[in-house]
């Protein structure tokens, strides 16, 4: 990827993801993860002062060495063991049926193929284990999808290649899913070409 792609961006979207008005949205999606969970696209691991107490262990799939190594602290300081079991969230080296739980959050904007992603999560996950997601995503008013569609090369050379109107639901229902909570809001706080969030849960069809 380059200077830029390796080592800058891990470090802008560790600050960007970081502020606290996140923290909800972090709080509320982890909320209800159980047992065994794999999160694709862990970043600096800002999602897990949230794991809830009824996690056993996280498998991380991040390709990212920076933001592997800015989630140090937090990852050897956890409760919960982490491991770092794979780099590409469309090709996960890891058995069927193994997970209880699956996490994505503000990382489906980036991956490049996200149905191949979820489609993996799904295979990955036991029966009727759970996937659960917090997105940006195309925003429902059409002035602000125009601003989407506008800014989106800009952030995609910009932000390692994050896209700001894909439509989150169609891809997790593309990928086999059934969306069981669904909440569709602006981010307090964020522009709204960036702040159009999708937050809920998934078991797979
Ligand atoms: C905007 S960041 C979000 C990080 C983290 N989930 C959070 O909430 O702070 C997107 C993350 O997706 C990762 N990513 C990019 N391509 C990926 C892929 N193919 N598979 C898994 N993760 C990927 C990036 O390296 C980055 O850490």
């Amino acid at each position: 990827m380059g200077f830029y792609g390796d080592h800058v961006v891990p470090r802008i979207i560790n600050f960007a993801c970081g502020m606290k008005m996140g923290d909800p949205q972090r709080r509320r999606v982890c909320a209800g993860l159980t047992g065994d969970v794999v999160e694709i696209g862990f970043g600096s691991g800002l999602n897990i002062p949230f794991y809830p107490a009824s996690v056993n262990s996280v498998a991380a799939i991040e390709p990212a060495d920076v933001a592997w190594k800015l989630a140090q602290k937090r990852v050897q300081s956890s409760p919960v063991p982490i491991r770092r079991s794979g780099l590409d969230g469309q090709s996960l080296p890891l058995d069927d049926d193994r997970f209880d739980s699956a996490l994505t959050t503000w990382t489906l904007c980036t991956i490049p193929d996200p149905v191949t992603a979820l489609r993996e999560v799904r295979r990955v996950l036991k029966p009727g284990g759970r996937l659960h997601f917090v997105e940006h995503g195309l925003a429902p008013d059409e002035n602000v999808q125009r601003w989407q569609h506008r800014l989106n090369p800009m952030q995609q050379r910009l932000f390692g290649g994050c896209n700001l109107n894909r439509q989150i639901v169609s891809l997790v229902q593309e990928a086999g899913f059934s969306v069981d909570e669904l909440d569709q809001f602006y981010e307090n706080g964020a522009p709204k070409a960036l702040g159009a969030l999708s937050l809920g849960t998934a078991v797979a069809r």
